[in-house]
């Protein structure tokens, strides 16, 4: 997919230098053209030979080697390159290109590169959420780089926190995302997608209801990203603010009654439906036609249950569709979306804890869990965007895959 594309893959003094083995060697996979530039420290973990071997080209560590093609290897170089990725990338090489400071091989080459450029910081919690390192990051966006959100878990250094780097195919998906745009996202045309987004409203009476606090940007994010790729879409959404493009057809629904019903007659037709939607599990048993006035003492209102859409939708599936659902936890996240993945009968859950930081409702952010029968991926605290995107791809794979 990458043919004919120029990555420079900086390596700087991280442990997490070792899975830029592997990220090099995905990129080759995909027929990438890929130079790695090492700081002095990188080689400390992972010796240039290494990538030498990978790529196919000779490592650059040293600004003043002049034994390369070029003679001005780091113009040359930055001149052709189409995308930067620097990973792993330490606190003090993010400093030094937060402020300009070109004191060896990569930095130097970095800041000579015009192309779209993407960091992936690895280092221990305290470190990354230092305000020093936080402002670093913040002047590189706002600079135009994609910073990676690196991943919570075990560090190196003994502490469990933020600071992982990502795991290499998530780096090649940030990769693929920032080189193909257009490109790749033409890959679903003629497929017929359904999104479910929002929250639902139950009426209680002609000036009161019970929601949730889901405001839509996640249905939304894949709705659109669907759509991007050339997918017919239909997004059936909750009240929401969110507004959406021409390029999707938009049922506005209220209930989870009225999105049943929406969701139901146009399901036949679907080739993929994604549940992202949160949906009322009970609504009012009545709803009062006249406003409910206050009375002494306390207040109880009958609740009933409303229909389960997903299962319903399991358990009429037309064959060779594809159903997606959401699952939302704040305890047992995996044993908990299992058992909806097999109740529902469907083939792929995306799992998002709500009291992880970053993930759940209102956030532009999310941290999920793909779970399908054969397998659990978890997926880095990523931007909505790229967490559709990859969801897409995941489901794609595996619709592919499963053929049922
Ligand atoms: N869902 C649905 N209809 C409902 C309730 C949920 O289609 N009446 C869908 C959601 O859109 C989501 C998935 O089912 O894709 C899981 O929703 P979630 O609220 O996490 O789980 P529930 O099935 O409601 O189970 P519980 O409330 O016990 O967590």
């Amino acid at each position: 997919m990458l043919e004919g594309k120029t990555v420079l893959l900086g390596i700087t003094g991280s442990i997490a230098a070792y899975k830029a083995a592997a990220l090099a060697s995905a990129l080759k996979k995909e027929r990438c053209n890929v130079h790695v530039l090492m700081t002095r420290n990188a080689m400390e973990f992972i010796s240039p030979r290494t990538f030498d071997t990978l790529t196919e080209h000779r490592t650059l560590f040293d600004t003043f080697d002049r034994s390369f093609e070029y003679n001005v290897e780091h113009i040359a170089l930055a001149k052709q390159a189409d995308l930067v990725m620097i990973a792993p990338a330490t606190a003090n090489v993010l400093a030094k290109l937060a402020n300009g400071i070109a004191d060896d091989m990569l930095t130097t080459t970095v800041l000579a590169c015009r192309c779209p450029k993407l960091a992936a910081p690895a280092m221990n919690t305290g470190m990354y959420e230092n305000p020093a390192t936080q402002a670093n990051l913040e002047r590189l966006r706002v600079f135009g780089w994609e910073i990676v959100e690196p991943a919570e878990g075990l560090l190196a250094c003994g502490d469990v926190g933020l600071g992982k780097m990502p795991e290499p195919e998530q780096l090649l998906e940030r990769i693929k995302a920032c080189l193909l745009g257009g490109e790749r996202r033409r890959d679903m045309e003629g497929i017929r997608v359904l999104v479910t987004a929002g929250p639902t409203q139950e009426a209680i009476d002609p000036v009161r209801y019970i929601t949730n606090y889901s405001t839509g940007k996640m249905g939304y994010s894949i709705a659109e990203a669907a759509a991007k790729r050339g997918a017919v879409v239909t997004l059936v959404t909750g009240k929401t603010s969110l507004k959406t493009s021409a390029s999707l057809e938009r049922i506005d629904v209220v209930s989870a009654q009225d999105m049943f019903d929406a969701v139901t007659s146009r399901s036949a037709q679907q080739d993929i439906i994604i549940k992202a939607a949160a949906v009322a599990d009970y609504r009012p048993a009545e709803v009062a036609n006249d406003k409910l006035k206050k009375k002494d003492g306390e207040m109880f209102i009958s609740l009933v249950r409303n229909p389960d859409i997903l299962q319903y939708l399991g358990e009429h599936r037309p064959k060779g569709q594809y159903l997606c659902g959401f699952s939302m936890e704040t305890k047992d996240m995996v044993e908990n979306s299992r058992k909806k993945l097999e109740k529902k009968k469907i083939q792929m859950i995306a799992a998002n804890n709500l009291k992880e930081s970053g993930a759940g409702f209102g956030v532009d952010t999310n941290v999920l869990t793909l779970i399908t029968k054969e397998r659990k991926q978890e997926l880095p605290l990523l931007s909505k965007d790229a967490v559709s995107d990859i969801l897409l791809d995941e489901i794609l794979k595996h619709r592919a895959e499963i053929d049922e």
